[in-house]
């Protein structure tokens, strides 16, 4: 009888639960994580550890149940010719020998008789999976669940170091699928973030972000940033010639392909000399020109890895042994307070320069009032900064010994009451974790969102640097964004730092930017939760402004991948009359873009399960695959796991724990007669 769990026990289940399930979002789907690969290993652990005390605490949609995230919106999903999987890790070298133990146990091998090992380089990037057909390049999709990812070919056609049809004499086997890690070597990440930061465009977090983000380029698409990323083979999942016996024939056999595999992969015959290999590994890590975040182990001889098989995520014949995170301690010199464009309040710790993972920190983000409490932050503070793969070193926590010792026991930081740039009040909405300005006048929120407007994806204004932003702001030039419209030359011309030339040179591309596009206009207005994805789907399916402000919100909340608090949001916008003033007013000044026929909503839009969720579940009259496709048909999607966003459960018969699920949500349960009256 597994033992009952205690509350706690159940409640910190829940909360890791929750906070893996954002984690994985912010790092698989937004591209912009908060925390450190140690940090989230050590939550996963954690939830790993109750789980496996606690068999009744693990529910079936447990972030331990599956590899990454569901795949973003906007792109096609496909399944994998055979799941995605992902790797156990191994922390220290204990941790390394139990894993050698236990492959032996599993083997039936004798203590003294070592199981080779093939050692490879952990690429630090993004998975993905290429199947070929016939030798050519079929079809290349990004990991997603594990189950299903995004199909990306078109992008992943551009990466110059994939091949488009496979090299070699011998014959090649009708169907391929090789698998390998994207990554964007060290000196093409640093260009790219230098190059977004002239743009005024948030940086990435690190390589393996830059990575994934590129692959997911859906307008706009980069060219000249993907064919700097680079792809490196680690398997060939379908296609494997029988004569292939161990794990390095099969990287050889890929490198005649024409594909690059990990630098430096060998066989090691035992452990001590699996440990030498990551050591000396990670003795070179910072020489090597891509990111790599450990070491991966896998039993050489095929044969071996088909009689250990697979458990539930993980090979059983396979693992990563981790890096240790990379850390150094330092001293908050101070905190400061930044406000954002759309007058967020972030604080940001000032902190003694120091080297960390080879890098110089000096200021990191401590994100919001509830991080700081959570870490307990305070001025003064020793504290212990790590880089764990990643390029933007975060605050760990706070030597609280040090702070002992000393005499000065420091104040809690809590975020001013006001704006430290216009004083007006600051405000925390319920349920929100962060602070902000509510002053749209704040001259901190206008110099952001005058970026903003200029930056690449918005206008696109050449020579709007964030120098000139200031003065033209700090001199009252400009004291609303159209205002940038009516400057000229001989007023920008009496500039610090700005010649005749200069001045000539912007007047002529704000000329250039106000000949836009209509998604480019909405970015440009800095509208919140509207960026590109959105303004693009709302540009699509209005084809013109005036349309568009007359539509209502629930209208607008019916296009798929716009929602109701988008909606909401935009309706919001439109509603202030200060908003629609300065849409006027940058449309007399010659703002101004094609007009569009207007997109006819589809079936997803209008149907009548349209903006409906179901899971399918149980046995039913015919294959699941056929009720999918007549719920998408009618607007409704379908996807695997229950939750309160479900909005209809169809139980089959022998329907089991998704049902049970759905019952404890108060999900709707549906049998198919209930769901054949909602198709008709
Ligand atoms: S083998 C079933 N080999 O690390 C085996 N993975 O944390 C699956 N990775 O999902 C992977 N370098 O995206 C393998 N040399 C390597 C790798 C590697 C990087 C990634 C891969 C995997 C993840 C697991």
């Amino acid at each position: 009888m597994a033992p009952e769990a205690p509350p706690d026990a159940a409640r910190r289940v829940e909360q890791l639960s929750g906070l893996l399930d954002r984690h994985n979002r912010l790092y698989y789907l937004e591209d912009r994580p908060e925390i450190s690969d140690a940090e989230y290993d050590a939550l996963f652990r954690e939830l790993q550890d109750l789980e496996a005390r606690f068999p009744t605490l693990q529910r079936a949609d447990s972030p331990t149940q599956r590899v990454g995230a569901p795949p973003a919106e906007g792109f096609e999903t496909h399944p994998h010719l055979s799941p995605m999987l992902s790797l156990d890790n191994a922390m220290d070298a204990d941790e390394l020998g139990a894993f050698a133990e236990r492959i032996q146990r599993m083997l039936d091998r004798e203590e003294s008789a070592a199981i080779p090992l093939a050692a490879e380089p952990k690429l630090d990037g993004a998975g993905v999976e290429l199947i070929y057909e016939k030798g050519v390049l079929a079809r290349g999709l990004t990991r997603g669940d594990g189950q299903r990812g995004e199909e990306v070919t078109a992008n992943l056609r551009a990466v110059l170091t994939i091949p488009l049809r496979l090299a070699g004499s011998e014959t090649i086997p009708d169907l391929v699928s090789v698998r390998g890690e994207v990554v964007l070597p060290l000196a093409a990440f640093r260009r790219l973030n230098e190059s977004r930061v002239e743009r005024d465009l948030e940086p990435f977090a690190n390589p393996r972000n830059a990575a994934a983000g590129s692959l997911r380029m859906i307008h706009d698409v980069d060219q000249q940033r993907l064919r700097s990323l680079e792809f490196r083979a680690y398997t060939l999942t379908e296609g494997r010639p029988a004569r292939l016996k161990t794990q390095i024939a099969l990287l050889e056999l890929l490198e005649g392909w024409g594909f690059l595999v990990s630098p430096g992969s060998q066989v090691c015959p035992d452990l001590p000399s699996a440990i030498a290999y990551h050591e000396s590994l990670l003795a070179r890590r910072s020489e090597l020109p891509v990111e790599i975040d450990g070491t991966v182990f896998k039993v050489d001889e095929l044969a071996l890895q088909a009689q250990l098989g697979t458990v539930s995520r993980s090979p059983r014949w396979a693992i990563a042994f981790k890096f240790p995170p990379e850390q150094a301690t330092t001293v908050i010199e101070a905190i400061e307070v930044q406000v954002g464009r759309t007058g967020a309040l972030t604080p940001v710790a000032k902190l003694q320069p120091v080297r960390v993972g080879g890098v110089t920190v000096s200021n990191t983000s401590l994100h919001n009032q509830d991080e700081i409490d959570r870490k307990d932050v305070r001025v003064g503070d020793r504290v212990v900064v790590q880089r764990a793969g990643d390029v933007i070193p975060q605050v760990v926590r706070v030597e609280l010994e040090a702070r002992a010792k000393s005499k000065l026991e420091p104040a809690p930081f809590r975020l001013p009451e006001r704006c430290p740039v216009c004083d007006a009040e600051a405000v925390r909405l319920e349920g929100e974790v962060v602070t902000r300005c509510p002053n749209i006048d704040c001259p901190a929120q206008l110099k952001n969102n005058l970026r903003h407007l200029a930056s690449r994806r918005a206008l696109d204004v050449d020579g709007l640097g964030e120098k000139l932003v200031d003065q033209l702001v700090e001199q009252g030039l400009v004291g609303r964004l159209s205002d940038l419209f009516e400057l000229d030359a001989e007023t920008l011309a009496g500039l610090e730092r700005m010649g005749e030339k200069s001045a000539a040179n912007l007047v002529e591309s704000l000329e250039r930017a106000s000949h836009t596009t209509l998604t480019r206009f909405l970015i440009a207005l800095g509208i919140r939760h509207v960026g590109e994805t959105v303004a693009l789907l709302l540009a699509e399916r209005f084809g013109d402004l005036d349309p568009m402000l007359a539509a209502s919100a629930e209208s607008m909340a019916e296009i798929d991948g716009v929602g109701p608090v988008i909606a909401e949001s935009v309706e919001r916008f439109f509603a202030d009359p200060r908003n629609l003033a300065e849409v006027e007013r940058l449309r007399k000044l010659g703002l101004r873009w094609e007009k569009r026929e207007p997109k006819v909503p589809s079936a997803a839009e209008t149907g009548p399960l349209c903006g409906k969720t179901f899971v399918l579940t149980g046995t039913l009259s015919a294959p699941r695959d056929e009720f999918k496709r007549r719920i998408e048909e009618a607007g409704g999607k379908v996807t695997g796991s229950v939750s309160k966003k479900t909005d209809y459960v169809v139980a089959g018969e022998a329907a089991g724990s998704k049902a049970r699920k759905a019952e404890e949500l108060g999900v709707e349960i549906l049998d198919e007669a209930g769901l054949e009256a909602l198709l008709s």
